[in-house]
């Protein structure tokens, strides 16, 4: 093993980066030490044009004296466009050694400034094509090289949405290009290496063009459509670099020539429609005849505000099989892919030409065993296809994805529907984000939550993060994102997802600093009659999405970037919301979801019983405190000042309006508790007060929750962390409705909207709001990672700088739990087993960052690390008896952990008591 060695260099999280526009990029990587309690205390970076080589480095930092291994800006001269950068890194540890350089990476510059886009919009001219129609277009241009190519580049992005064609052959993986932004005032476009497809003479390129998120239906809203234009358009550069340092451009313009092919119709919402028979085949080769094809023409549309792909390129990820096919009581066929999934269905088969096969795509089967659709509202998710015939043939849609676990099969000739098998796969489409994080335990039914809430994760986070997958909504709800975003950063990086989703919000927040639910914003022109009150469409909870996410990022990545870049955003909401309302420091007017979908509410109505007034005061105060923590980070005393006043001001508001002189809080929800606690408004006896009565509503409930979309995220953390754990354990594990697992009992794949999407009797949530797949209760990952593993991080030292192992252990309920998160600086883990009286705790704490360690239930004098006693042992610092256990301060290293433990009856007196 090498004794010191630096490893996974990335530029803006991204291993290898094609096509950036940032002009800083910061740089990562990570330390490999055979040693115990290793630090970096310097660092030395070179960077170099590719061409130049590292040899001839064109900003060397020399020996840095520092222990920063991640969000290292580029400090060099100025990059220039549609270059390639090698860069690699050295270290120094803390025992005086010097790694040698890492092995050297890359990232590439994209198009920095918009005057270098050349081409332009184009899409078949209107007295050609019927722009109205639906068909996707086929643009494509046949151009000569003139000699032997040394690398090429393509730019590329369409309003609308684009495959890219060279030579007959799709240029790249990604689908769905360009992505969802908000288009209006920020479009990404993609760069492809283009190189080996390229030869000296005659080429072709193709663009395949469809409707996606900027054109065609969008929202649940009846009728509405185009929301960013009317016609779709494609802009495409090549850039050719000859063997002869010469240089050439091909763009798209007028000169192109378009076509419909056999794409007939695609949407979002309802699926495509493809025949086969109307194919173009070599269509995209230069050798084809495109006489009979109609002209383009140039649109005006902005290039100002083109950036480079921000976000994971979204892909298929997966491809699963299904698992068996199925006749229902009605008489259709369907095929079950065992799993909740989203993506499309890819189909091969071999039929006569002409046989028209339709496949339907849902969710679940009814209680009567049928294929159901009433939860997909008016979102069709039906493909048709129309085969070529004479011979095997394969397909899967372009421009649409489905949220499905079952599929209806019409139309395809077999004889016996077991061969269906064979004919469907099911493609599993969302960004490609890199996997982080694993969580597992003893019990089974926990270790399914957590596959669900991946899945769940998968599904909805499809370049946006999305309420649900399936039905005729699929919107980046801002209220879900915030709720889920912790959980989000542990099991994949979503570093890239969430930059570019929270600049998109920072563009669609209104002039008066008001968030809208929904970012990309489809709806800023329309109001919804359940809307009620005068200001703008925004509401507490959601909104606070402005401020929750970008301090996640900044904790779970180090990203103060990105906090100084939302700045502002996260000050307008604050200052929005202290516009609101007769009371500066009360958010009492306006709409609200309130606690969405809290069990507590009454009959038929959404919005549980906990009052408006006091969820949009407490994320008033939350924001508040978010808002000052950042401006301690970024330097701004005067903010720092100004809102820890207001955060002040709006607690002690708080307190008058709904908490009695005697510290009884006003509403008797579980909720209204859990955000009192969560937010640091009670303090003192108040405090225990309201935990005691957060305990007693949850028990005397028989260990059922009420919370909604508001409480519930909080629910078992602010139980664990004032005494309760054993109560939150109690939570996790009910079986019964309502409950995090009553809904694996009824066999889910993923999280449900509601805790009773299926009720016990098998019926369902009403058709018109019922989500097989919404991430927002899998917020409970969060807790999962951190309380019951125990892996967390000191909040002042970010991204896992100092890390936080606290197991909490189950209660007496569990055995063990595991977790392992690939943190900025490397692989964490950390995993109890209680195995008779002894217990093991493993944790693993990664090069250049230490751990507090806290041992619950443990004494200095038994506890032992391999077998040694604490005193002998390499990378423990510290060691101290607390009242939780033994405290460690520990280096980076394996260690392990095992000392004699006792279940000493209930962890929480209150329990006792309503025993
Ligand atoms: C979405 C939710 C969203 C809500 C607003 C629903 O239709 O699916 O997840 O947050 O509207 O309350």
């Amino acid at each position: 093993m090498i004794a010191l060695a630096v490893t996974d260099l990335t530029c803006e999280y991204h291993r290898t980066l094609l096509g950036t526009d940032c002009k800083r990029p910061r740089l990562a990587w990570k330390l490999v030490s055979d040693r115990r309690g290793t630090l970096q205390t310097a660092y030395r970076i070179q960077v170099a044009e590719a061409d130049a080589g590292l040899a001839a480095p064109l900003w060397d930092t020399g020996r840095v004296e520092s222990d920063r291994s991640i969000q290292v800006p580029y400090a060099g001269p100025a990059l220039r466009s549609r270059t390639r950068y090698l860069w690699r890194v050295k270290v120094w540890d803390n025992f005086g050694r010097e790694s040698d350089w890492s092995e050297p990476a890359w990232w590439e510059t994209a198009l920095l400034s918009p005057v270098e886009w050349k081409a332009q919009w184009i899409t078949p001219d209107a007295r050609a094509i019927d722009p109205e129609s639906e068909p996707a277009f086929l643009l494509r241009k046949r151009f000569t090289l003139r000699g032997p190519v040394r690398s090429a580049r393509i730019y590329a992005t369409a309003a609308g949405l684009y495959e890219l064609y060279l030579n007959g052959r799709p240029v790249s993986d990604h689908v769905l290009a360009p992505g969802w932004t908000s288009y209006r005032r920020r479009h990404q476009y993609q760069t492809y290496d283009v190189t080996a497809v390229l030869h000296a003479g005659e080429n072709a390129l193709g663009v395949l063009l469809g409707d996606g998120w900027y054109k065609g239906r969008l929202t649940w809203v009846p009728g509405r459509k185009n929301i960013y234009g009317d016609r779709r358009a494609a802009l495409v550069q090549l850039h050719v670099y000859y063997e002869d340092g010469t240089e050439e451009v091909i763009v798209s313009d007028p000169t192109w020539k378009a076509a419909t092919g056999p794409i007939l119709f695609a949407s979002i919402y309802d699926g495509e429609v493809y025949d086969a028979r109307l194919e173009q085949p070599d269509w995209s080769e230069a050798g084809f005849d495109d006489r009979n094809w109609a002209p383009t023409e140039a649109l005006a549309l902005p290039l100002e505000h083109l950036v480079a792909q921000e976000n994971w390129p979204t892909r298929v990820t997966e491809v699963i099989r299904p698992q068996q096919v199925l006749r229902t009581p009605a008489g259709d066929t369907v095929v079950d892919m065992g799993q909740n999934m989203v993506g499309r269905v890819r189909l091969t088969v071999d039929v006569p030409a002409g046989t028209r096969i339709r496949l339907q795509h849902a969710e679940v089967l009814d209680r009567e065993g049928n294929f159901y659709t009433g939860n997909l509202r008016t979102a069709k998710q039906t493909v048709e296809y129309v085969a070529r015939g004479g011979g095997p043939e394969s397909y899967a849609p372009h421009f649409t994805f489905m949220g499905f676990r079952y599929v209806k099969v019409e139309g395809l000739p077999v004889q016996d529907p077991s061969a269906l098998l064979d004919c469907i796969a099911g493609e599993v489409i969302h960004s490609d984000m890199e996997r982080t994080g694993a969580f597992e335990c003893s019990h089974p039914l926990v270790n399914q939550l957590q596959r669900n809430i991946v899945w769940g994760q998968r599904g909805n986070f499809v370049d946006v993060p999305t309420d649900c997958p399936q039905r005729d909504e699929r919107l980046g709800w801002t209220g879900d994102a915030q709720v889920f975003v912790r959980t989000a950063a542990f099991n994949y990086h979503v570093g890239p997802f969430f930059t570019k989703w929270l600049r998109d919000l920072r563009a669609d927040q209104r002039p008066d600093g008001s968030v809208p639910f929904v970012v990309p914003n489809p709806l800023d022109d329309y109001h919804d009659p359940n809307w009620k009150g005068d200001g703008p469409p925004t509401s507490a909870a959601w909104g606070d999405a402005a401020t929750i996410c970008p301090w996640a990022l900044y904790l779970c990545y180090g990203d103060e970037r990105l906090l100084a870049e939302q700045y502002d955003s996260m000050k307008a909401w604050v200052e929005f919301i202290r516009a609101q309302g007769e009371d500066e420091y009360l958010w009492n007017t306006g709409f609200h979801f309130g606690d969405w979908l809290g069990l507590d509410a009454k009959e038929n109505n959404y919005v549980g019983a906990t009052p408006i007034d006091l969820i949009a005061t407490a994320f008033y105060a939350y924001s508040t405190r978010i808002l000052r923590d950042a401006a301690v980070v970024l330097g701004k005393a005067e903010d720092v000042r100004t809102y820890s006043e207001l955060l002040h001001c709006i607690q002690n508001r708080f307190r008058e309006e709904f908490l009695t002189p005697r510290g009884r809080l006003a509403a008797p929800t579980q909720t209204a508790h859990v955000l009192a606690l969560m937010f640091g408004l009670v303090e003192g006896e108040a405090r225990e007060r309201t935990a005691r009565e957060l305990n007693r509503l949850v028990v005397e409930n028989n260990y059922h929750l009420t919370t909604g979309f508001v409480g519930t995220p909080y629910l078992c953390a602010v139980l664990s962390d004032n005494g309760y754990h054993e109560t939150a354990v109690r939570l996790l594990l009910q079986e019964e409705y309502p409950g995090w697992l009553y809904p694996i009992t009824r066999g889910a794949t993923t999280i449900w909207e509601h805790w009773d999407s299926i009720k016990p009797d098998g019926s369902f949530w009403s058709d018109d709001m019922n989500s097989f797949n919404h991430y927002a209760y899998g917020a409970i990952g969060d807790w999962l990672y951190r309380y019951l593993a125990g892996l967390d991080m000191d909040e002042r030292a970010p991204a896992y700088k100092r890390i936080r192992i606290y197991p909490r252990l189950g209660a007496g309920l569990l055995t063990h739990a595991c977790a392992t998160l690939e943190s900025p600086y490397g692989r964490i883990e950390t995993a109890w087993r209680l195995e008779g009286e002894l217990l093991t705790v493993a944790v693993q704490v990664p090069a250049n960052t230490t751990a507090e360690v806290i041992l619950p239930g443990a004494s200095l004098e038994a506890l032992r690390e391999s077998g040694q006693p604490l005193g002998a042992v390499e990378g423990v610092h510290t060691a101290e008896q607390v009242p939780e256990g033994v405290r460690l301060t520990v280096g980076s290293g394996a260690y392990r952990f095992t000392y004699p433990f006792c279940q000493t009856g209930p962890a929480t007196p209150i329990d006792r008591k309503f025993r």
